[in-house]
């Protein structure tokens, strides 16, 4: 018996050491992404500026509800160099914008989001608007070009751009608001597709949660990657799931997918109200979880929606299914990639609902409902967003 245990217990070390490691690796791995993130998106400690001339935009400087929120006239921002002056035509709200408003989950705080008030009093990432000026050093955009990407603050009239950052050339056939929706839902459901899914053609691939805005890109995505789509939703969206290419649509409200017989190659989940075990139970034994996000305004703690992730990290050792969950990191590429798909037809963004910029708490507190249909969309400029 002591021989056994002894014979036994070296291999039940490593595996524990590799577990730690693990854990360790999660943690880093989780600031590491929140810090590029912020860098992506040009968040930093920042003061709100006032002077002439001035724009109006969408401050707060403390955390909340959607009521923290105020429209405020501050500087116009100039821009420098090596940046673009955009006039932000439209802009689109994502659930990062209501994270970052109820400062959740607390783990953000430590990094980007500041301990006890925003660091960082603007908000809005996704925008869609005309190159007003731009620097000496800028080639690539001139004066009156159509653009659309993702920068910090863009729920103003006004926002200044790295031009070599995540912008690009608004396709001609798209409203500003269409492209607006596009930037962070687009390029999540492509990075989570075709970088962390690997979908190849004849795969079975479930997007649970495919009526959101992720979800609605990502129907279309897979589809396009050849994939054999199966859209999870509510009873009212499952048209609106089969129209955008869906082959198979489970109704979530009568149908648990992790219970039925059918095995996926491939699972974005945009939702995460899945027991890990459920979601390995729906995959096939060399399956990919794709974990996007999950939780809702009131589901705070110390990590949120990263406890399943976490555990993912420490299971796969152990598994033959890959687990994963990422942060979409937004680029130029990426977004000129979505930009030729949608100038091609090939997709085409779903709107549920547009807001004037006056009424951005109200579209915050839509969102937060849980179930948008698509993307939910701020017109911002003196334009109706066409
Ligand atoms: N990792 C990242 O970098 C990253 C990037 C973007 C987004 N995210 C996260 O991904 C998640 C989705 O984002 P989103 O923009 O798509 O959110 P969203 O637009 O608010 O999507 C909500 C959708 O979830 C659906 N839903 C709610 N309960 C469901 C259930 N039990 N089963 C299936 N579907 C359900 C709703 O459909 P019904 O109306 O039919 O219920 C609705 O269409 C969020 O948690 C967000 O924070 C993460």
């Amino acid at each position: 018996m002591t021989q056994r245990s002894s014979e036994t217990s070296p291999p039940r070390k490593g595996r524990i050491r590799r577990v730690l490691r693990r854990v360790f690796y999660a943690i880093i791995i989780l600031i590491a992404a929140l810090a590029l993130y912020a860098w992506v998106t040009g968040a930093r400690q920042e003061a709100i500026e006032t002077g002439e001339p001035h724009m109006k935009a969408v401050v707060y400087t403390e955390y909340g509800s959607p009521d923290v929120l105020q429209i405020r006239d501050i500087k116009k921002p100039v821009p420098n160099d090596d940046e673009i002056l955009v006039k932000v035509q439209a802009a689109s709200v994502n659930p990062l914008d209501w994270h970052f408003i109820r400062g959740t989950p607390f783990i953000g705080r430590l990094g980007l989001m500041g301990l006890r008030k925003p660091k960082v009093p603007r908000l809005g990432v996704d925008y869609a608007g005309t190159v007003e000026a731009v620097g000496k050093n800028v080639r690539l955009f001139k004066p009156g070009d159509e653009v659309f990407g993702g920068k910090t603050g863009a729920f103003a009239e006004y926002l200044c751009t790295r031009a070599d950052r995540a912008v690009t050339v608004k396709p001609a056939n798209m409203t500003f608001q269409q492209a607006a929706s596009v930037p962070i839902a687009g390029v999540t459901a492509l990075q989570g597709l075709r970088d962390k899914g690997h979908v190849q053609p004849g795969q079975k691939v479930l997007i649970n949660g495919a009526s959101g805005g992720v979800g609605t890109f990502a129907v279309q995505l897979a589809k396009l990657f050849g994939g054999e789509v199966t859209g999870v939703c509510s009873t009212r969206n499952l048209e609106l799931v089969r129209s955008l290419g869906a082959e198979h649509v489970i109704d979530y409200t009568k149908e648990d997918f992790t219970k039925g017989k059918e095995r996926y190659d491939v699972i974005l989940d945009n939702v995460g109200n899945q027991p890990l075990s459920g979601f390995r139970r729906a995959l096939n034994s060399n399956g990919i979880l794709v974990m996007i996000g999950g939780g809702g305004p009131n589901d705070g703690g110390l990590i949120g929606p990263m406890g399943r992730p976490v555990k993912a990290l420490l299971m796969s050792p152990f598994t033959s299914q890959k687990m994963g969950m990422f942060m979409t990191e937004l680029t130029k590429g990426d977004l000129t990639a979505l930009g030729d798909l949608m100038q091609t037809g090939k997709v085409t963004p779903v709107i549920d609902r547009t807001y004037p910029l006056r009424e951005i708490p109200d579209a915050i507190r839509y969102l937060e409902e849980g179930h948008a249909r698509g993307k939910v969309v701020i017109n911002v400029g003196d334009s109706d967003g066409t």
